[in-house]
């Protein structure tokens, strides 16, 4: 979690940095600071709540100079304040230290601190970092901090200036992400790339245990034990534009509108003429899927929701036992992995800690490891044998939508894929649904145009203290991402149960006018479901039905019905999910929350 920034150049840094800051608020929002060199000085400004407290301190008192660090902060060690906010500084104020990831032996590297008279000012792992740098610093920098790393364990990406060395910062990474921004006569660092793709498209990509050196003029890469270090540059190829609001009224509402495109752009290039399924570099072969028995999905939150459609369609397509589980669950189930598994991790960030940890457990064990992830260059991306990209863009917002069709549309066609390659999928059930899939994008337009209705029902809703979902099968599945989308913005307790299962206790719940939100466009189960949407509405629910146009029976049970296009039954959750979107969404506005920026969340979680 936390934000990193830093800038080198000719330019006012403190607007550079607020301005990187402001794109990278996503990863966490409790407070913000920068630091400052100039004039054989540093300047820290850091306080307690979102940027725009330290952007008003600016404005009244600017901080002047061309190198400085900045850090928007998600507290774990210590609460939220300006003493803990970074950058941290040592005690004679030389050096400043900005820090995304945790110091975990921070508590043993602070008795030995203290123990040398080192005085402490917050309760954040971080600061350790900073007296670290005094403690070994002898005129060198660079020399200090390579030996501050071999002290450090656990994660981090760390930006480094010293009063003594104006004229450099210095980066260092270990399992969080950090860039560096290649300018004219100016260079940055970053936790992600919108935060400088203002000023420049080229950027390097940092490795766990490398260091920058970086200078106005200059980039010197090594490892953090100073063995020097070649990399490519990487030319972003997308706009500033698409990591901006661009006239919509959030980020959540504009990556919902986002989805037809978003879809197509992660299908398009992977489809031709002949409904073949090109899969970028993938390089599992018909031999070594014979060889699987075992595919686990790993993943976190709503990417996990993704996951279980993938369990769903590569169960019954490719003719192989899938597990579907949360990372952070995964590894202390003793799972049976070796070389016959295949693990797929999902992560829209590919930094998340658990998904990440899941990752490495697998290739440890020797299973083949497949990543699907939204982020060029992310952990997750770097380490997995395999990676197919979602292209969804940028998702700023911390609810994630754009992110979630994708990973189901990339699931589909993975699962497709290796049916093909496994001859487990009949020639005309393949075509059938790559047809459909190519629909997608068309049909999340209609879905699109149903926004003013949607905000309608949102209306009737919005005061509820409690809102349930229901759903069989994949439709369950939805139901678990809608009612976490709604609840993560909204506040609003919400809870999604297995239709056929809410008799068993939950039911119990259900009062007069309790919102009941019943998902029924599976084909296979829809009397099952109508049942079930039967039991809630006698007990007095408020039934919001969400079926296929043309299964008009369930209207006869609900309040509403939100009809979506037809769709094959596999393919329904990458439809259905989108009016629950909107719906948490205009819910969540209706109540005044700050739906981009939900309380206590933060957009990329790098802690276990
Ligand atoms: O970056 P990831 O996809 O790995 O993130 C996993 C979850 O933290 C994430 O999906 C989270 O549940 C969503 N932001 C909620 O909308």
């Amino acid at each position: 979690m936390c934000g990193i920034v830093g800038y080198i150049g000719k330019q006012e840094a403190s607007n550079i940095l607020v301005e990187g800051l402001s794109k990278l608020e996503y990863r966490g929002y409790d407070s913000a600071g920068i630091a400052i060199l100039k004039d054989n000085k540093l300047d820290v400004r850091k306080y307690k709540g979102r940027l725009a407290v330290l952007k008003e301190n600016l404005d009244k008192n600017p901080s002047k100079g061309n190198v400085g660090i900045g850090h928007t902060r998600w507290a774990t060690h210590g609460e939220p304040s300006d003493v803990n906010s970074h950058p941290h500084a040592n005690s004679s104020g030389n050096i400043a230290v900005v820090h995304n990831g945790i110091i975990e032996n921070y508590i043993e590297l602070k008795e030995k601190l203290i123990m040398k008279g080192y005085k402490f000012l917050s309760e954040t792992d971080t600061e350790v970092v900073a007296h670290l740098v005094d403690m070994y610093y002898e005129g060198d920098l660079v020399e200090a901090v390579s030996k501050v790393v071999k002290d450090l364990e656990g994660a981090y990406a760390l930006g480094v200036i010293n009063k003594e060395n104006p004229d450099k910062l210095i980066a260092v990474r270990k399992d969080s992400p950090l860039i560096i921004g290649i300018g004219e006569g100016e260079n940055f660092i970053a936790s992600d790339i919108p935060a400088v793709l203002k000023y420049t498209r080229n950027i390097f990509i940092m490795e766990d245990g490398e260091m920058a050196v970086v200078e106005e003029d200059n980039i010197i890469l090594m490892k953090s034990d100073g063995t020097p270090v070649e990399k490519e540059v990487y030319t972003v190829n997308w706009d500033v534009e698409a990591a901006e609001k661009g006239g919509y009224d959030h980020f959540m509402i504009k990556e919902i509108c986002e989805q037809p495109k978003a879809v197509k752009d992660t299908l398009s290039p992977r489809l031709n003429k002949e409904n073949q399924i090109r899969l970028d570099d993938i390089s599992l072969t018909k031999e070594d899927l014979e060889k699987i028995n075992q595919v686990y999905i790993i993943a976190c939150g709503t990417a996990y929701h993704a996951g279980l459609l993938g369990k769903s369609l590569i169960q019954k397509y490719v003719d192989v036992p899938v597990i579907a589980e949360i990372g952070s669950e995964f590894r202390y189930n003793d799972p049976f992995i070796d070389e016959k598994s295949l693990m797929i991790v999902v992560s829209q960030s590919g930094e998340t800690a658990d998904t990440l940890a899941a990752l490495r457990m697998a290739k440890e064990k020797g299973a083949r490891t497949l990543a699907v992830t939204n982020v060029v260059g992310s952990t997750i991306s770097r380490e997995a044998d395999d990676v197919f990209y979602t292209w969804a863009g940028p998702e700023i917002a911390v609810a994630s939508t754009k992110a979630y069709t994708t990973q189901l549309v990339s699931l589909s066609l993975i699962a497709l894929d290796m049916a093909n390659k496994k001859e487990t999928i009949q020639k005309e059930e393949y075509n059938e649904l790559i047809e459909e899939l190519r629909l997608i994008p068309e049909k999340l337009e209609d879905i699109l145009k149903m926004d003013d209705s949607i905000k309608e029902l949102a209306k009737e809703i919005c005061e509820s203290e409690h809102i349930f979902y229901i759903g069989r099968g994949i439709d369950y599945d939805v139901a678990r991402e809608g009612s976490l989308k709604l609840k993560e913005v909204s506040y609003i307790h919400s809870e999604a149960m297995a239709a056929g299962e809410l008799k068993h206790g939950t039911i119990a719940l259900i009062e007069d006018g309790t919102p009941v939100i019943a998902l029924a466009t599976q084909d296979k189960l829809y009397d099952k479901t109508v049942s079930n949407i039967k039991e809630v509405h006698a007990r007095g629910a408020k039934i919001i039905s969400l079926g296929k146009m043309g299964n008009t029976e369930i209207a006869k049970s609900s309040d509403r019905v939100i009809y979506i296009p037809d769709v094959v039954d596999d393919l329904s959750p990458i439809l259905s999910v989108v009016p629950l979107q909107i719906l948490a969404y205009h819910v969540a506005t209706l109540r005044g929350a700050d739906v981009d920026k939900p309380r206590n969340l933060a957009k990329s979680v790098t802690v276990e």
